[in-house]
């Protein structure tokens, strides 16, 4: 494999979320020197044959949890193993949450972070914070963070009752500062004291296998939790970003308030495009419960198809997967007891392609917006376009060539996460990388990946994202509320 910083992609079909044309594509040193009909090889350049081939920006997954220790245990895919596995998928960044334990500081989580992927990344990425827990010095480290490192996103759980989860005036308080630093609030939307009441009652009644998970959380407590944020976001005109948006219950909630004029984004992930939760009610509980994960997957087979529909109108805006595997094994932790099974599942590898299928593939959306959900939307909402997610002059070469005709089977035997079983299994999808460019360097061709650990780079990322807040910026100048001037009023005041 060609180990070139010079690269000349020739003939194919440049796809970006805008538009399409059959460009070449010149690449130097880690970023795009240009993008036109006809270029001339420079000298020392590979050439790479594009023809009947679409290039894209290469995807940017928006929601991993690599190696994230969470309920007992630790996910098996670390960041090495997960930005491999991505690179093979044609993903090119990933953004990953930074979680800090209630009462610890975010800043400490920061550096923990940093410290553990930086060596390890195959590919760049970023990390979004989490607030688990509120006071002062919560809130100046968030200012610290988006100030010094790097960070304009923070994820509030809703659910996690006791390990995560923040109460309304929390959230409240959390959101104010987002607006004031210039940061997206995310939230896990989910209502945590009724998925905790649930889980008891599934529980006293003997239901203890993986479809409890479901049944203790069905959809109305997504869409709940869902409305109530966007409602606590709007009153401090703070944009707001749900992310694993799992129903269509809480996908309608995030349509309307769009259509209501709300800055609010939906991040569907690949599991819950892909496939659904009738697999909680399998009879091999291994099978079950590797689908585990929250907000659950959704019974309703005609889920995956409808949060299709949104993604591809625009109600829905970006994708990511939620990317937090546990093998088999670790699921066991709840044999007896779904509330133990650890939650999570795989995606990051697949992505791509269970997006072409089941959205381009299938015609709800063409090429273009697909470029849009799964590589710069995020970049614009996160604030790294054109950076990143777009093939243009001066942009970084994350470059996927991309097969829209070739075919593959998804399978654990073939895939290359360290997690033992794939939700996907069997799935064929056309859409297939064949080239992944990450840094300008050609890192996944011909089925083999050449990368080193640590090649990736850390995505610093400033606030006051022009996509987000523009509107937002203008909303607080325009429509702030005035008092009434009014004559004091000087009659009787009844005594108390
Ligand atoms: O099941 C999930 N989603 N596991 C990861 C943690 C989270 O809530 O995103
Ligand atoms: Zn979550
Ligand atoms: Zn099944
Ligand atoms: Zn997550």
């Amino acid at each position: 494999m060609a180990k070139s910083s010079r690269i000349l992609i020739k003939g194919g079909k440049v796809v970006n979320e805008d538009c399409s044309a059959v460009s070449d594509v010149y690449i130097e040193d880690g970023k795009i020197i240009e993008v036109g009909p006809n270029l001339q090889v420079p000298s020392g350049a590979r050439v790479i044959d594009a023809k009947d081939k679409l290039v894209i920006p290469g995807g940017i997954d928006t929601h991993t949890h690599m190696e994230l220790a969470f309920m007992g245990t630790k996910a098996v895919d670390d960041f090495h193993i997960g930005t491999k596995a991505a690179l093979a998928g044609g993903t090119t960044m990933i953004l990953d949450f930074a979680i800090p334990q209630k009462g610890k500081s975010l800043l400490e989580a920061y550096d923990r972070w940093r410290s553990t992927a930086d060596p390890k990344v195959c590919c760049d990425y970023s990390l979004h914070m989490a607030v688990t827990w509120w006071s002062d010095e919560v809130k100046r480290e968030m200012e610290t963070l988006t100030k010094e490192k790097g960070i304009n996103s923070f994820k509030m759980f809703m659910a996690y009752k006791d390990v995560f989860m923040l109460h309304d005036s929390e959230l409240y308080a959390a959101f104010s500062q987002c607006k004031e630093i210039g940061a997206i609030a995310q939230v896990h939307a989910e209502n945590g004291d009724l998925i905790a009441e649930g889980a008891k009652r599934m529980l006293s009644m003997g239901i203890t296998g993986p479809e409890g998970h479901e049944l203790c959380r069905p959809e109305q407590v997504e869409a709940e939790a869902t409305q109530r944020a966007i409602t606590i976001a709007h009153t401090v005109n703070c944009p707001l970003y749900v992310v694993h948006v799992m129903s269509k219950s809480a996908a309608k909630v995030v349509a309307n308030a769009r259509r209501d004029g709300r800055v609010v984004f939906g991040e569907p992930i690949a599991a819950g495009l892909g496939t659904d939760g009738t697999h909680y009610w399998d009879k091999d509980w291994a099978h079950a419960a590797s689908f585990v994960m929250g907000p659950p997957l959704r019974p309703d087979p005609s889920t995956p198809g409808y949060l299709m529909d949104l993604l591809a109108n625009n109600d829905l805006s970006v994708t990511g997967t939620d990317n937090c595997t546990f093998s088999v094994c670790q699921k066991a932790l709840g044999k007896d007891d779904f509330t133990k099974i650890p939650n999570g599942v795989n995606g990051v590898e697949d992505r791509m392609s269970v997006i072409w299928e089941k959205g381009v593939h299938s015609g709800k959306m063409d090429e273009n917006r697909f470029v849009a959900v799964t590589s710069s939307n995020a970049a614009k909402i996160f604030n790294f376009y054109p950076q990143k997610g777009r093939i243009a002059k001066d942009s970084d070469a994350d470059v996927v060539i991309w097969d829209p005709k070739l075919t593959r089977k998804i399978s654990a035997k073939t895939h290359h996460q360290a997690v033992d079983y794939n939700i996907f299994e069997g799935m064929v999808c056309h859409g297939v990388p064949v080239v992944t460019i990450s840094r300008g360097k050609v890192v996944y061709e011909n089925g083999q990946l050449n990368v080193r650990p640590g090649d990736g780079r850390f995505i610093h990322r400033q606030p006051f994202s022009d996509f987000v807040y523009k509107r937002v910026n203008q909303r607080e100048q325009v429509g702030k509320p005035t008092a009434v001037i009014r004559k004091p009023y000087e009659g009787k005041v009844i005594a108390i």
